[in-house]
């Protein structure tokens, strides 16, 4: 694995030139950030060597280079999903080769379930925290020690600096933030109400398919994170309602650009 990360790496350093230490995962129906990218170079994943491919709708899979406001960064528009039968080491080799570039901050977004009462439909929710409830773990098997400790602190996995900075840039903006806990399952199938209500018992303020793998490789990569979910649907409280991804497409285009402005001020502020 050690060798194919390298490859990896070196075929991208080859292509962009100079790695930006800063590096984002854009997740369901959250690419407008990356239309926000100038000075652009992009790799489509099918080019990449031992990259795995996407293949969800709504993911174009392309790793972006470029500048965000006064910073260069590396963007990944679409990411794996467990869900979509790609093992965990396929789901985080991204993040993995991001390590062997020397990235050092990530940011991830995504859509999530709310469960929290207070949330609703659009709401951007901060990432405090994780619950991983996947059935694998990104770390399982041999360790190699030059990638990480074998056994892993997790406390502080989420920047606290980072979301303080971006509770100040959305109180500047105006923007109403959640802060919670996202509790990551593997899909693909939306949760029954009894689950919703499960993922809020065990204290989750949200369920959502992704971000836990890769926040814990990027944390035992000694990365800084920061991660935002868009509230795209409830469910475990109040009347049961039906989820479906169009749904939670078009929630997430319509809370779009506040994310994208709290990410873009907060790279630039970082
Ligand atoms: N559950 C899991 N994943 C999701 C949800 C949800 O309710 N909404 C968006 N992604």
């Amino acid at each position: 694995m050690l060798e194919q990360i390298k490859e990896t790496a070196a075929y991208i350093s080859r292509q962009f030139g100079s790695i930006p230490s800063v590096a984002i995962i854009l997740g369901t129906g959250l690419g407008e950030l990356a239309g926000h990218i100038t000075d652009r170079q992009e790799l489509p994943y099918a080019q990449i060597p031992h990259f795995p491919l996407s293949t969800v709708e709504g993911h174009s899979g392309k790793l972006i280079k470029g500048r965000l406001g006064n910073r260069e960064i590396i963007a990944m528009q679409g990411r794996f999903h467990y869900y979509e039968g790609y093992t965990m080491q396929q789901v985080t080799y991204p993040v993995r080769v991001m390590q062997q570039l020397g990235v050092k901050t990530l940011f991830v977004s995504n859509a999530a379930g709310g469960m929290n009462p207070d949330f609703k439909v659009g709401d951007l929710m901060l990432i405090t925290d994780h619950i991983n409830t996947f059935p694998d773990h990104p770390l399982r098997g041999k360790n190699y020690d030059e990638l990480g400790p074998r056994f892993p602190d997790m406390s502080g996995a989420y920047t606290p600096r980072l979301i303080a900075k971006a509770l100040d840039i959305a109180r500047r903006n105006g923007i109403t933030v959640q802060q919670g806990v996202y509790a990551g399952t593997q899909g693909p199938s939306f949760e029954t109400p009894a689950e919703y209500r499960y993922f809020r018992t065990i204290g989750g303020d949200a369920v959502g398919m992704s971000t836990v793998p890769e926040v814990i490789v990027a944390h035992h990569a000694g990365m800084e994170v920061f991660a935002i979910s868009v509230i795209t649907d409830l469910g475990g409280f109040g009347d049961i309602v039906k989820c479906s991804h169009e749904e939670v497409q078009k929630a997430a285009a319509e809370a779009q650009p506040r994310m994208t402005l709290i990410m873009r001020q907060l790279i630039e502020e970082m």
